[in-house]
């Protein structure tokens, strides 16, 4: 095994980026943003409130949530945006909107919608959902073409109103969908006259990897949702942008279903808080990372594996005799966070986020290298 302090005295360290996150020390490889906690919020709302002021909002209209909706409008490149309290909501209103009479809907079978929103399409707007890709981070063109094919020979006529596609897929570990074979669904859909709407909860993760930008990204989707806890940092929320005849008077059926809050100007003052540094911040995350792979995928007992066409989950893994609760339960000692073990790996499923700018690489090197020693089990003689 490497001797650690032959492979981490070099005394790298890069400084610290400019929006980096010094409220609290801790590394959490757990979330994809910065898991605030109570204390963390009272201090950030201390802080706007002493910079600008908070303007309060009446049932989510108006005041800071206005200034977020258009401040995510503009970076998505859209006319419009709406805040709703759950991506969940947005989703759905997003499709039955636009569906309109077709009310046939694609989705990826491994989407959030398909999978956890309760068949909201299904038994709250009547749709008809066609999940397509088993297994897949999305399907295939000749899948959808089937699909389109089906649709135009059936004896009572139908037509698929929209086709939705989740970007990066949470269920196939945050893999993106290749920005190649987006355009082919795309220009396929077009042809067939469907709209088109974007699951983008982690879109900005997407548009780092990819090196295009967030707008590009969603410039020929009808309508787009990203989430504001996910990157963003709010307790909660979403933003579903559009074409301004879409989002106009879009509050009515968000009030429809319950989804007017009487104030979400705490949630709206976070999310706008983090809004413009989150690509900056993961950028800076992302390079940390990449040294500290390196420094890691030097040790005999520990690999880090990435996922191609993957954004910010990776894998840690670990050798056989690693004591996994013992592992983590140290590096806890230490201020980093991780998820409970996977014995299949075996090791941990972990993601990259604004965190890691709180430690240098050398040092996150360090913990996780003595973790490992410390936590192997004794050879057997
Ligand atoms: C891809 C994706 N879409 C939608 C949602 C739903 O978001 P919310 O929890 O705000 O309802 C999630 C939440 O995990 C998600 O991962």
């Amino acid at each position: 095994m490497l001797a650690l302090g032959g492979l981490v005295t070099s005394s790298f360290s890069l400084p610290l980026p400019k929006n980096a996150e010094k409220r609290s020390s801790t590394v959490k490889f757990t979330r994809d943003g910065l898991d605030l906690q109570p204390d963390e919020y009272q201090t950030i709302l201390n802080e706007v409130l002493g910079k600008n002021g908070i303007s309060t909002d009446q049932y989510i209209r108006g005041g800071i949530v206005e200034e977020l909706e258009d401040r995510f409008a503009r970076m998505l490149g859209k006319e419009g945006a709406v805040f709703f309290p759950t991506g969940t909501l947005a989703n759905q209103i997003a499709i039955r909107e636009q569906a309109g009479k077709n009310r046939r809907v694609v989705v990826q079978k491994e989407s959030h919608i398909y999978n956890d929103s309760g068949d909201c399409l299904q038994n709250l707007s009547g749709l008809a959902v066609l999940p397509l890709g088993a297994g897949k981070t999305t399907f295939d063109i000749e899948e959808l073409v089937d699909t389109y094919k089906r649709t135009s020979q059936g004896r009572v006529k139908t037509r698929i109103g929209v086709v939705s596609l989740e970007t990066p897929v949470r269920r196939k570990d945050n893999r993106y969908i290749e920005p190649g074979i987006l355009m082919e669904i795309i220009d396929l859909a077009r042809a067939n006259g469907s709209k088109l709407h974007m699951d983008g909860a982690r879109l900005y993760n997407m548009a780092v990897h990819t090196g295009i930008s967030p707008s590009d990204l969603c410039k020929e989707f009808d309508t787009v949702y990203v989430s504001m806890y996910k990157n963003f940092n709010a307790p909660a929320g979403a933003i579903l942008a559009g074409k301004d005849s879409f989002v106009k008077n879009l509050y009515h059926t968000r009030r429809m279903f319950g989804g007017s809050l009487a104030q979400a100007w705490p949630l709206a003052a976070i999310a706008n808080h983090y809004a413009e540094g989150f690509m900056d911040d993961y950028k800076e995350a992302i390079r940390r990372f990449d040294v500290w792979k390196g420094l890691i995928n030097k040790s005999d007992h520990l690999t880090i594996e990435t996922i191609p066409q993957g954004t910010n989950v990776f894998y840690l893994k670990t050798t056989k005799g690693t004591d996994l609760k013992g592992f983590k339960n140290t590096l806890v000692e230490n201020s980093i966070e991780l998820n409970p073990p996977d014995n299949e790996l075996p090791g941990f499923v972990m993601k990259i986020n604004p965190t890691l700018n709180r430690i240098a690489p050398t040092d996150l090197a360090r913990a996780f290298l003595d973790a490992s020693r410390k936590n192997q089990a004794p050879a057997r003689k």
